[in-house]
């Protein structure tokens, strides 16, 4: 999938999630199924969407010894699933072993599923960084040096503000994957989203994936969202 705008699914079931899709145009979409939906669901959720032609982020942030996570990895990349992610805080051998595990998970004849690092949550800021991670260095400083441990130990991207995407390039080079969520357009609600930038922005900064929520699966019409903002993602308004 080239530069996708991912739609989260942010939905308590999968009777919400398919209602969401029905409302929505009858093309291969690319789908975030975090972790409200799947742990709901099961992998039941991911072939539903799946048989209905989909492209799919599973969005479950792991987080564990290497040997677990290697493990976990095998059985969703068995899903069929297209992008998965880690949280590069787990270290270098626990990514590795990420990668091992899809390797040995992906169903033959496919590409092995895409795989990006959280370098620090939206939510983490500089004083949480310092008294209670006991993180010393500016939150800037660290998230560079995640997404570097993230590229060194074989991942194919992460996930970040759009505003950090041109930094992130400087970096890791621009064929490091960036998926970048806080997206909104001028009109719309921030919600609990700080520093949010719009579809075209997005573009120009360079981010290879946006993750739009709200903006579509609350709009009054999806459809219509949809469809504005793929075409100020693709830059044709
Ligand atoms: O509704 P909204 O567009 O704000 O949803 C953004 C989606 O991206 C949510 O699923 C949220 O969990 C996810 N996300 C985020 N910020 C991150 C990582 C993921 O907003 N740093």
């Amino acid at each position: 999938m080239e530069r996708p705008l991912i739609i989260a699914l942010d939905v308590e079931n999968k009777k919400e999630a398919i209602n969401l899709l029905e409302g929505l145009p009858n093309e291969s979409l690319a789908l975030k199924v975090g972790m409200e939906l799947f742990y709901k669901e099961g992998p039941g959720i991911i072939e539903a969407i799946k048989e209905r032609g989909h492209w799919i982020f599973l969005d479950l942030k792991l987080h564990d010894i290497p040997n677990t996570v290697k493990r976990a990895m095998k059985q969703l990349a068995e899903l069929g699933v297209d992008l998965v992610n880690v949280h590069v805080a787990g270290g270098h051998a626990m990514m590795t072993a990420a990668r091992e595990g899809l390797e040995a998970g992906k169903p033959a004849g496919v590409a092995s599923p895409l795989l990006i690092g959280v370098t620090q949550l939206t939510s983490t800021d500089e004083t949480m960084l310092h008294h209670e991670l006991l993180i010393e260095k500016p939150l800037q400083t660290v998230v560079e040096s995640y997404a570097k441990l993230a590229q060194s130990a074989g991942l194919n991207g992460v996930v970040c503000s759009a505003q950090e995407v041109p930094l992130i390039h400087e970096i890791c080079g621009k064929g490091f994957l960036t998926v970048t969520p806080g997206i909104r357009q001028v009109q719309d609600d921030l919600g609990d989203q700080v520093r949010v930038v719009t579809p075209e922005k997005a573009r120009t900064l360079g981010s290879w994936g946006i993750v739009v929520g709200r903006s579509i699966t609350a709009a009054k019409d999806p459809f219509a969202a949809y469809q504005a903002i793929q075409k100020a993602w693709e830059g044709k308004q």
